[in-house]
């Protein structure tokens, strides 16, 4: 079964301080370095969102400056941009916007890159498939721009640790890469696909760490996180077994939720790509 995975404000906004807290600033420093070189300084944010990167980013760039946000959902993409204008106008900065209703898997959106341009995508490499991916990172250094891209997934962990959790993200990896999106999302496997870019001698790749650390009182990111590790389990088709085996570790992780005793630790990287 697949389907395209629709993201809803509420869970944006609830992953956006780990997000915030995780990023990391050595990279984030670097890229806006590669920013400050150009004579018309633009950043084109791929899955825009609600708008996390503007909002993470824009506060640290000091002078007159572009956005063009590619979104492919357009109501997402016309209410950021009605909360981004608003803010702008309360700050009187000197900041262009726009937005792009594109999907990044039809390759027009990339007309508007010209050499200079910074390209961020923070939480997005992961539910595109491989083969687009390559092409989009490619093209954007061949383009002489650089490449933040942020929060990519690799694994989780949850504490207290339950003899199921293995098998039970397992599952969880497995349908962000078959199931979401359609069918082949890179899922956890995008530091894999991507390696041989990471080799090129003709780029600079620098890669960190972006660890959420979820702590007992983050009810409602974990409360995101169970729904949907259920909402995607239940649509893998699983034997009876594992069904049960499933809502056994459910019921016991959503007990730990509701007594303030779950913590968890999400594990992404974040990764700069510039031309050389
Ligand atoms: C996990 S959300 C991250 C949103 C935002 N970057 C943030 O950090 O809050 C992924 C975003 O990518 C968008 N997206 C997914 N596939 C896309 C595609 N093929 N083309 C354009 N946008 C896409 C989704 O609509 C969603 O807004």
């Amino acid at each position: 079964m697949s389907r395209v995975p629709v993201y809803e404000i509420d869970w944006l906004e609830a992953r956006w301080r780990f997000d915030h807290e995780a990023r990391d600033q050595g990279l984030i420093q670097h890229a806006l370095a590669f920013l400050a070189q150009s004579d018309d300084p633009h950043i084109i944010d791929l899955g825009s969102g609600y708008g996390a990167n503007f909002r993470h980013l824009h506060p640290e760039i000091p002078y007159p400056h572009r956005w063009s946000f590619v979104e492919r959902d357009e109501r997402l993409l016309a209410q950021s941009l009605q909360q981004i204008k608003i803010e702008l106008a309360l700050q009187a900065t000197n900041i262009q916007v726009e937005g792009k209703h594109h999907s990044l898997l039809d390759p027009a959106w990339m007309d508007i890159l010209n050499p200079g341009d910074l390209v961020t995508a923070n939480a997005v490499i992961d539910i595109l498939p491989e083969s687009e991916a390559i092409t989009i990172f490619q093209k954007i250094l061949e383009r002489g721009c650089a490449f933040l891209a942020t929060i990519n997934y690799l694994d989780m962990a949850v504490f207290p640790a339950h003899p199921l959790d293995e098998k039970v993200i397992g599952w969880y990896h497995q349908h962000m890469r078959q199931v979401q999106s359609g069918g082949g999302s890179m899922g956890n496997s995008w530091e894999q696909s991507l390696v041989r870019l990471r080799n090129n001698p003709q780029i600079q790749f620098l890669q960190a760490p972006s660890i959420w650390e979820i702590q007992p009182g983050d009810q409602a990111i974990q409360s995101h996180l169970l729904g949907f590790m259920e909402e995607a389990i239940g649509e893998m088709g699983h034997s009876l077994e594992d069904s049960e085996a499933f809502q056994l570790w459910l019921t016991h992780r959503i007990g730990a939720l509701e007594a303030g005793k779950l913590s968890m630790r999400v594990f992404h990287q974040d990764f700069l790509a510039l031309p050389s």
